[in-house]
Formats: C-alpha cells, sequence, structure tokens
C-alpha cells in the first residue's frame, strides 16, 4: 500500500475545510459490494435500469421493492469498517469536515459521522412514487410493499438512474466543494454525474485533492496525489500516527 506523505499530514493539520467524498468503496470491507467491480459489483449480476430505475419500479414493482428489502437487511446486518470510523474521527479533530457520500447504506451515521450530505438518499427512508411525500421508516413487516396515503406506492428514498438528486443537498455539497482547501475523495469510481464532478469542481476553486481508492479512476490524472489501497487501512493509517493530539495541544 502506498505510504502517506508527510505533507499529506501537514495538510490535514491545517485544513480550514476539509471536505470527504465517498462512494461504495469505503462500505467494501465491511462487506457490502460495489456497483462497478467487475465480478463481485452489484451491475455485474443485475440490471440497473430493471432494479434502480421509475421505468423497472412501474414495471415490476414488487421485484424491485424487494430487492431493496434484501439489500437493506444486508446494510442493517454489517458493521462499519475503520475507513467510516476513520473519518469520523477526522470529524471530531478538525475544524471543519464537510461529508459527502453517494452511499444509501446509513454506515457514515452509524459510526459517528453527524451529518453526512447523502447525494443518493437512503435505503433506511421510504418515500411515496406518486406524491413524493417522504415518509420515514420502513414497516416491521416488509414484504409488501406499503401504500400512501394518496394511493401511491411507497419506495426507497434512493436516487435511481434518470432521477434528479436531491437540490438542497446538491447545492451544499457543491458549495462545501468549492469552499474546501483539502478533498479527500474516498472509495468511488468517479463515474456516475454529476456527484463525480465534485472533485474536479474543488480542484478548480484550490482544493488538494487526494483519492484514495485501489484502482485508478477518470479523476486518478488530475488528482493531486493518489494513495492506491483500500480505504480502511490507508484511512486508518492517515489517523493513526497521534497528530490530532498534537493539533489539540498547540
Ligand atoms: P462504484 O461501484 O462505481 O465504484 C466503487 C469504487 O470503489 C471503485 O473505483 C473501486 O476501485 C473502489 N473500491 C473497491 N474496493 C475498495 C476499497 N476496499 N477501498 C476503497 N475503494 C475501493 O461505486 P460508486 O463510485 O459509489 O448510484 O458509484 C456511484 C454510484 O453509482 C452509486 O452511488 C450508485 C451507483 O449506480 C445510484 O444508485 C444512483
Amino acid at each position: 500500500m502506498a505510504s502517506i506523505p508527510d505533507d499529506l499530514i501537514r495538510r490535514l493539520q491545517g485544513a480550514r475545510h476539509l471536505v470527504i467524498f465517498t462512494g461504495a468503496g469505503v462500505s467494501a470491507e465491511s462487506g457490502i459490494p460495489t456497483f462497478r467491480d467487475a465480478q463481485t459489483g452489484l451491475w455485474a449480476k443485475y440490471r440497473p435500469e430493471e432494479l434502480a430505475s421509475p421505468e423497472g419500479f412501474r414495471a415490476a414493482p414488487q421485484t424491485v421493492w424487494d430487492w431493496y428489502a434484501w439489500r437493506r437487511e444486508w446494510c442493517l446486518a454489517v458493521q462499519p469498517n475503520p475507513a467510516h470510523l476513520a473519518i469520523a474521527e477526522l470529524e471530531r479533530r478538525l475544524p471543519r469536515v464537510t461529508l459527502i457520500t453517494q452511499n444509501v447504506d446509513g454506515l457514515h451515521q452509524r459510526a459517528g459521522s453527524r451529518a453526512p450530505l447523502e447525494l443518493h438518499g437512503s435505503i433506511h427512508r421510504l418515500k411515496c412514487f406518486k406524491c413524493r411525500r417522504d415518509v420515514g421508516d420502513w414497516p416491521a413487516d416488509a414484504s409488501d410493499i406499503p401504500v400512501c396515503e394518496c394511493g401511491g406506492l411507497l419506495r426507497p428514498a434512493v436516487v435511481w438512474f434518470g432521477e434528479s438528486l436531491p437540490e438542497a443537498v446538491l447545492d451544499a455539497a457543491a458549495g462545501a466543494s468549492q469552499d474546501a482547501d483539502l478533498f479527500l475523495s474516498v472509495g468511488t469510481s468517479s463515474l456516475v454525474y454529476p456527484a463525480a464532478e465534485l472533485p474536479f469542481l474543488s480542484k478548480r476553486c484550490g482544493a488538494f485533492v487526494v483519492e484514495i481508492n485501489p484502482q485508478p479512476t477518470p479523476l486518478s490524472a488530475r488528482a493531486d496525489l493518489c494513495l492506491q489501497g483500500a480505504a480502511g487501512e490507508v484511512m486508518g493509517r492517515l489517523i493513526g500516527s497521534g497528530w490530532g493530539n498534537q493539533r489539540i495541544r498547540q
């Protein structure tokens, strides 16, 4: 695994506004499959247009509902890993951290992150497919699709292909990316827009951009630093040297 340059530790220590941007790779070490990794990725086994689109839900609502109910159980059954824990620790150590995630699994919150900006929604909440109202939690018995007061079917409050990202969340994420002086992109393929635009936006606005990923991505050539490795290992080493205590004593 790549070693952590001293320069990055110094940048973390002095960061005015750190943005951490995460994707499915950050939850891989918890046992949740990514989307695009060959063989193990969800999209290697399932068709996104059938399971993650309004058209797919319209055509086969129970199939889509069952798939999300299964994935939600999986998310609840696993634990946050050292990457989630390290990110929550950075939030405690540094004066200003904005966490932006594309993940819908809720593992950042379970690791102690305060208020991640969930660009693609959350698998743990429901909304109405017809009137779009947020209706909160899943029912205890999730075998049948619940029905909204308006008569519409409920669905998970995640962003599907062909749908817009929640505007206020995207605005907040773009604002933070523009303001950041240090930007960490962790475990994302940098392929899905508009989320993938954020590190490029941050770089254009002057941030030092670091990518943490075992594989190269379209961001790699533009990032100021690429740390090749698994998120849990790299993030664990980033916080592991005790520099947070030094900062507090300064
Ligand atoms: P992807 O599946 O596209 O990419 C996962 C990335 O994680 C890849 O670049 C892997 O190399 C990397 N990776 C794998 N294991 C890792 C590890 N242990 N540590 C660090 N990185 C690792 O997932 P996303 O980039 O999150 O959208 O995909 C973005 C969006 O596409 C998702 O939010 C989802 C999906 O379709 C929606 O559902 C709307």
